[in-house]
């Protein structure tokens, strides 16, 4: 196999292929761990100070060819996180964590407690939508920019952000993270949707709106890559339905350096080994030797 190293940004991954927060629980709790192998790195559930209790049942339905959720962050507060959690340094992917919190400084403490607990960078979590006061500081850049302003002063670690693309514009927000400290992008998080279950008349989960994931929203993520990509020189992680290895390979082309595999992993929980046997075929096949090179060759 081809060697599948890439740089985003100073970070340097052994793979493109980078495990979705919450899609492989805590990472050392994921079904098997070994899988892990093939990844640049695991993205553990994202976590906040205290513990969130989450939404209630039905948290998750399948909606369309796309998967629906409404977990709302259900996670113990960091300090249980990192007393449940192994040496990271045992485990077989080097972990990211990933911050939640209702402002700032919550950020700020979880980024903390998560540079102490031994991860290699930490993912801002600016997009979930489904916090109970329905906030998401993504869809405004001053409110994007406060939260990664914080975190940046309370971690030396890689900083990443997660953005919406529910953002009327995701341009402008990048642009206010990146001018905040953040050394990296994650485009992107859940699209809002709803689904209706006909038996019952009602809403499929109990958060009626909820975060909507899988092969549907990936045009939408991949147009989010390309207007960053487009606009902005930072280093970008493609993030949003991702099946393929060919999927991976559009992400790149579009202005990626990285990915993040989903909720695929809730059908498939090794995806990324085929994925990773797609990416090397086509690369053969096309005489690719580095992936990098493929970053934002769609542009012109
Ligand atoms: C059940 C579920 C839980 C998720 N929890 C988180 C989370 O805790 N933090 C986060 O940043 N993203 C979370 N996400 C979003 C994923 O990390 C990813 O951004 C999204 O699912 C789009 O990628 P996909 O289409 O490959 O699934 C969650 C997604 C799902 C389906």
């Amino acid at each position: 196999m081809m060697n599948f190293g890439v740089e985003l940004g100073t970070i340097e991954l052994r793979s493109p292929l980078i495990a979705a927060a919450g899609t492989v629980g805590s990472v050392h709790d994921f079904a098997d761990v070994d899988a892990f192998r093939v990844y640049g790195a695991a993205v553990a559930k994202s976590v906040s100070h205290e513990p969130w209790p989450g939404r209630s049942a039905p948290r998750m339905a399948p909606v369309g060819p796309g998967m629906l959720n409404s977990i709302g962050i259900q996670n113990p507060g960091i300090d249980e996180w990192r007393s449940g959690m192994p040496e990271l340094s045992s485990l077989p992917v080097p972990v990211w964590g990933s911050a939640v919190g209702a402002d700032p400084g919550e950020f700020a403490l979880v980024a903390k407690g998560l540079s102490a607990a031994g991860v290699r960078a930490v993912e801002v979590n600016l997009s979930c939508p489904n916090l109970e006061e329905g906030t998401m500081f993504a869809l405004n850049p001053t409110a994007a920019a406060s939260v990664v302003g914080a975190v940046r002063a309370a971690t030396d670690l890689p900083i990443g952000a997660k953005l919406s693309p529910n953002s009327e514009d995701i341009v402008a927000v990048a642009r206010a993270v990146v001018a905040a400290g953040a050394d990296f992008v994650v485009l992107a998080n859940t699209v809002w949707g709803l689904g209706i279950d006909l038996d019952t008349r009602q809403p499929k989960i109990s958060g009626i709106v909820g975060g909507y994931s899988g092969p549907p929203v990936k045009p939408i993520a991949l147009r989010c890559v390309w207007e960053v990509a487009a606009a902005l020189d930072v280093p970008i992680v493609g993030c949003g339905g991702i099946r393929s290895g060919e999927d991976v390979i559009e992400y790149f082309l579009a202005g990626a350096s990285a990915v993040e595999l989903g909720s695929i992993h809730f059908a498939e929980p090794r995806a990324g080994k085929r994925i990773l046997r797609e990416i090397d075929d086509w690369c053969r096949r096309q005489g690719i030797v580095s992936l990098g090179d493929l970053t934002g060759g769609a542009h012109g």
